[in-house]
């Protein structure tokens, strides 16, 4: 699968997909990740690539004129454009998964107060928020998505994890606490029932203690459908 990133902070994107599992992702050929500075098709002498609001407003809006420029040239017949912005769908597990699927995402970044319209009319197939609150720039948004994404492509995680048994894989229940060794850690206890070996009893407290886990973190979750 192949990522390309379009923002004004290349460097802000790619650091965190630079270390651990989606580093080697990438040096195994899974995934294709680039980042490109939105800067690069700045047309006018400043390279400028915002401007005020059209009507008044707080703030500045990226220009239609580069960004145009920038989604024609980076993207193909099987690419999906999506927009990371506060005002878009909220990202779940069952995105990511879908996501994962497609051949060449776009994801654009905006900045200041979001890009002008005509953009999202024009290009854009898919507008996302990663939660609802507002970064500086939708660099850090993309590079949340893109991890979401591509430790779910075969063989990014290795043989020995499967992203199938985890929060979210059930959308409405989180996962159960979880412990390792030592059974005894300054006098707290691994609950007894995960030492006793016995899988159906084992399976039954996880269920408990991912449904009160759930009622305490997010009751929202045991609410929707
Ligand atoms: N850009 C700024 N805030 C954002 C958010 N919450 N999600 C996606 N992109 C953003």
């Amino acid at each position: 699968m192949e990522i390309d990133i379009l923002t004004l902070f290349p460097e802000i994107a790619l650091a965190p997909l630079n270390e651990s599992i989606i580093k080697r992702a990438q040096e195994a050929g899974i995934a294709t990740i680039r980042a490109h500075n939105l800067r690069d098709w700045a047309t006018d002498k400043h390279r400028r690539t915002d401007d005020y609001l059209c009507g008044g407003g707080q703030g500045m809006l990226l220009l239609p004129g580069p960004l145009f420029d920038a989604i024609e040239e980076l993207k193909r017949p099987d690419t999906l454009v999506v927009l990371m912005t506060p005002q878009g769908k909220a990202f779940k597990q069952a995105i990511a998964r879908e996501l994962s699927t497609h051949s060449h995402l776009l994801l654009i970044c905006g900045h200041y107060e979001g890009v002008d319209h005509r953009v999202i009319e024009q290009h854009v197939d898919l507008e996302l928020s990663i939660g609802d609150y507002v970064l500086t720039n939708g660099a850090i948004a993309a590079a949340v998505v893109t991890d979401a994404i591509v430790r779910l492509l075969p063989g990014a995680l290795g043989d020995a994890r499967s992203p199938e048994d985890e929060s979210f894989s059930d959308p409405n229940l989180l996962e159960a606490p979880a412990y390792t060794k030592p059974a005894d850690f300054r006098g707290l206890k691994v609950p007894e029932v995960l030492l006793s070996g016995h899988h159906a009893k084992i399976a039954e407290w996880k269920k408990q203690m991912a449904l009160e886990r759930t009622r305490t973190n997010r009751p929202d979750l045991l609410d929707s459908p």
